[in-house]
């Protein structure tokens, strides 16, 4: 079945993938493109949005493509630097404007309008821009203004094209997804037909057409994407799917063995396959952190190969990748640049595998992933999981690592996760985790003088991970926490709180 698609030429701005996220919240499906790549069959797209960007129109730099097979033919929705941009190449003009224009405001109807319905005067739109639009552009309307913006809002006359000053992607437009509804509904005219159920048929036929009846291999992680991946391939190819879930002995307390039991449970066709000494061995001595990641890398390949060499005629891997990692967006400091993560937990596979490449979650976003997980019957539980890094724990062991050093913060971790979800903490925080410093400290425990470890606890919350903020647990919790932590811990005597943003900090200490 074709759904009706929208494109988004992306300028650069920090919203983008926002923007497609709130129109697939609508059921439609929506790709991201750079602005300067308009994808060859552009013929089947029905709606075009241009992104907001942290570019200037008036700058030598000004993002400037050819829109000509696009504006006039196609419904096009133009959000801050897009506005920008159809006024100052179209007989308009843009300049540096001088009030405030950070924030909130209120949005004034100049004409009445079906990109408003059901959206009542006054309400709050959110500004993110330094340039403004003095001047509209030819056959413009003028539909609202805000008290210090006048343009804010206008639609070309004897075309489907709309301007908007503000971003409706964010969450403080507060109807922001009601008016990129009446954008693409009511007046594009798109179907909302995209939906996790319709994902899951068309994803789990397209699999079959795909692999036929090859035989498919699959690393199980334990997380989110790499089960929903093999919960979608199961559905398509059954027993000719073959999960390796590896035990690189850094993963959180229990939980290769809860894992393993889950996925048994799910009716996957899993292998556990217990590596920790093989890791251990490959990380003796080492401290440098990309050292230790390239170490657990390539122990995961040998691993990860070995299993797979014992199964015949393999002829297929299957990845957890999401849309995420394969969006080539606009860099903020100017040209576009391919910013194509490469696989965090494989790192590389060696040429001598030869497999052909299966990835069922590439078009979708995380929280897409979870909603498919839930369509398919998985665990709200294991779909709530928070995220957790390829090299585990090994990155949150600051210097060398051994057996001891995990076991120590496997306890403070299991400590601090299990409180947070006692306390009904753990859904409000995106992602939290413990280090283990290389450092010693003195403290006093009876009457002994003690010389331990000391251990820092991390919570943060965020969207995708690029930027997060830590969170303000509650002091008593904190308190609880670290009363626990240095009691049942041997070898830790002092605990700390991470209160650092990323930027400019990262959420892993490695
Ligand atoms: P940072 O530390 O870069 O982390 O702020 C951002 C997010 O990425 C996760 N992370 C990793 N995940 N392999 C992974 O699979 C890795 O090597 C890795 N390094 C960081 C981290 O847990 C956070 O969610």
């Amino acid at each position: 079945m074709q759904h009706d698609k929208v494109l988004i030429l992306d300028f650069g701005s920090q919203y983008t993938q926002l923007i497609g996220r709130r129109v697939r919240e609508l059921n439609i499906y929506s790709e991201i493109h750079p602005f300067n790549k308009i994808p060859k069959d552009i013929e089947d797209y029905k709606a075009v949005i241009l992104s907001g960007s942290p570019n200037s129109v008036r700058g030598e730099a000004a993002l400037h493509p050819d829109l000509s097979q696009i504006r006039g033919k196609k419904p096009m929705l133009a959000v801050c630097y897009g506005a920008q941009y159809l006024a100052h190449f179209s007989g308009g003009e843009v300049a540096p404007s001088n009030t405030r224009e950070y924030g909130r405001a209120n949005l004034s109807y100049i004409k009445e309008d079906a990109f408003f319905k059901e959206i009542k005067e006054g309400t709050q739109v959110w500004m993110s821009h330094s340039d403004t639009i003095k001047k509209l552009p030819t056959k413009a309307v003028l539909l609202a203004s805000t008290n210090d913006v006048t343009n804010a809002a206008y639609k070309i006359e004897g075309e489907t094209t709309y301007a908007i000053q503000f971003h409706p992607e964010v969450y403080h437009s507060t109807d922001g997804k009601q008016l990129l509804e009446n954008f693409l509904v009511r007046i594009a005219g798109l179907q909302q037909d995209w939906t996790p159920q319709s994902f899951v048929e068309e994803t789990v036929d397209a699999i079959k057409a795909k692999v036929g009846s090859d035989k498919v291999v699959l690393g199980l992680s334990g997380g989110v994407d790499s089960t929903v991946a093999a919960v979608l391939l199961n559905k398509a190819i059954g027993e000719n799917l073959y999960c390796i879930f590896v035990n690189n002995g850094l993963l959180r307390k229990n939980e290769f063995k809860s894992v393993l039991k889950q996925y048994e449970g799910m009716g996957l066709n899993v292998k556990g396959v217990d590596a920790s000494e093989r890791f251990l061995n490959a990380l003796k001595g080492i401290e440098d952190p990309e050292k230790k990641r390239k170490a657990i890398g390539n122990a995961f390949i040998e691993v990860f190969d070995d299993e797979a060499n014992k199964l015949t005629d393999v002829k297929w891997l299957a990845q957890g990748t999401i849309y995420p990692d394969v969006i080539e967006s606009v860099s903020a400091t100017g040209g576009p640049s391919a910013t194509i993560k490469s696989h965090h937990n494989v790192g590389g596979l060696p040429d001598f595998m030869k497999l052909k490449i299966v990835e069922p979650l590439r078009a979708i976003f995380k929280d897409e992933v979870r909603r498919v997980g839930a369509t398919l019957g998985i665990d709200p539980e294991l779909l709530g999981r928070h995220p957790f890094p390829g090299p585990g724990l090994g990155i949150r062991i600051l210097g060398d690592i051994t057996a001891e050093k995990v076991r120590m913060l496997q306890e403070v971790d299991a400590i601090f996760i299990d409180g947070l979800k006692s306390w009904g903490l753990y859904d409000k925080v995106w992602q939290a985790g413990a280090m283990l410093l290389p450092v010693n400290s003195v403290g006093v425990m009876g009457d002994e003088r003690t010389y331990e470890k000391c251990v820092a606890l991390r919570a943060v919350e965020s969207t995708d991970g690029m930027t997060a903020d830590w969170v303000n647990l509650p002091y008593e919790f904190l308190q609880k926490t670290s009363n626990e932590i240095i009691n049942k811990v041997k070898g830790v005597n002092r605990v700390v709180y991470d209160i650092s943003s990323k930027p400019p900090a990262t959420i892993e200490w490695e």
